[in-house]
């Protein structure tokens, strides 16, 4: 990590219970694909143009129409309130005050109706998507996906890269399996098959297949994304299938181990793609140069994860938005000394490896 996101999980992790600490720190494995997700980015040099007038030059986009303030959004991550009290509202509102779209996690600790809310009473224009895992039971999935929708979630983002839960070691060490009994997984609670507002388990399936999709398209009008995407092929599969967009992800490094860094498996999939629905990625994103880095190789947005779980941590909301602004100043800065005057001049061009001359 860079100077100054790498100060703040140092404070983050004095002040998180060691266990939760490793929970969202860790990866799967040897966490071989963990570090790998951010030395990718490292073996990266960035060979800027001069002379080319970049005042004025705006960082706004939009990603499925949803307006956002830079070309970054917030990566679902679970159980907010292992970071703080206010758990997802904090993080919701941090995310709408830096104008960016936040996609919330189906494994809240905050109901996504009260997620929606919170980032509504910053920005009334805020926008939220849903992240869903597939459920054995089609009524107990499509019940998720109605709550998103009268919660006005935008998109759901369906991931595809958890047939089973991954082998964490630090979790195993700790003995860490179970939230506190204060806190639980509140989209879970009351859907069919339960009692009362018992909270199901978030159950996670081998047996999806393309055709599951296929349902989940006739179940919604919102626009489908799929994040865990790392096969060209099966970013093929993805457009012949009707996404909207794809994220290329191994999920932080937290499912399979061994898998290419996001940023390395970035090309095969744009190139798989063609242009013909928007490619985002994230995994190791830490920097504003590593935003550039990614833009200029294809995606058209990049998320964040653990960063902001550390500002939640140490500043809730204005921890949030103080992780997302600090990005963005350095994107603009980065830019700037690129000499990138739109964002549309971002491409490979403008990387080259390190140690090698182009
Ligand atoms: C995640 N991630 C994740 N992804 C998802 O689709 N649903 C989820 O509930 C979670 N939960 C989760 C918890 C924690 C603690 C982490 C760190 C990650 C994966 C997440 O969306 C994203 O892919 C990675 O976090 C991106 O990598 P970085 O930015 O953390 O390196």
């Amino acid at each position: 990590m860079t100077s100054s996101l790498a100060a703040l999980e140092q404070r983050a992790r004095e002040l998180l219970d060691p266990v939760h600490y490793d929970y969202f720190a860790g990866g799967a494995g040897d966490e071989i694909t963990l570090a790998d997700n951010e030395q990718a980015f490292r073996r990266l040099a960035l060979l800027p143009r001069v002379l080319r007038d970049t005042s004025g030059r705006s960082l706004a986009t939009n990603l499925l129409g949803d307006p956002s303030s830079m070309p970054v959004f917030v990566s679902p991550t679970a159980f907010h309130k292992l970071a703080h009290a206010d758990g997802e509202r904090a993080t919701a509102r941090g995310v709408a005050a830096a104008g960016l779209i936040l996609i919330a996690s189906m494994a809240g600790t905050v109901a996504i109706s009260e997620v929606t809310a919170a980032a509504r009473e910053i920005d009334r224009e805020a926008r939220v998507w849903f992240q869903l895992y597939l459920q054995p039971e089609p009524e107990v999935t499509t019940e998720l996906v109605r709550r998103a929708e009268r919660a006005g979630c935008t998109a759901l983002v369906v991931t595809v890269d958890s047939p089973v839960h991954g082998r964490r070691a630090r979790e195993d060490r700790h003995g860490f399996h179970d939230l506190p009994a204060s806190m639980c997984a509140e989209n879970m609670r009351g859907l069919p098959g339960t009692t009362g507002d018992a909270v199901r388990p978030i159950a996670m399936s081998p047996d999806f297949t393309w055709e599951h999709l296929s349902r989940l398209r006739e179940t919604s009008q919102l626009p489908l994304v799929l994040k865990g995407i790392l096969h060209p092929e099966d970013a093929r599969l993805a457009v012949e299938y009707g996404a909207a967009a794809i994220v290329v992800s191994n999920h932080g490094g937290r499912q399979l181990d061994r898998t290419p860094a996001s940023l390395d498996a970035l090309p095969g999939i744009t190139a798989a793609v063609a242009g013909r629905i928007p490619v985002y990625l994230d995994g190791g994103v830490r920097c504003g140069s590593d935003v550039v880095l990614a833009v200029a190789l294809g995606a058209a947005a990049v998320g964040v994860g653990r960063p902001v779980l550390w500002g939640l941590a140490v500043g809730g909301d204005k921890g949030v938005t103080g992780v997302l602004d600090t990005l963005r100043s350095e994107f603009e800065h980065t830019l700037t000394l690129c000499g990138i005057a739109e964002l549309s001049e971002l491409n490979a061009g403008l990387v080259a490896t390190r140690g090698a001359a182009r």
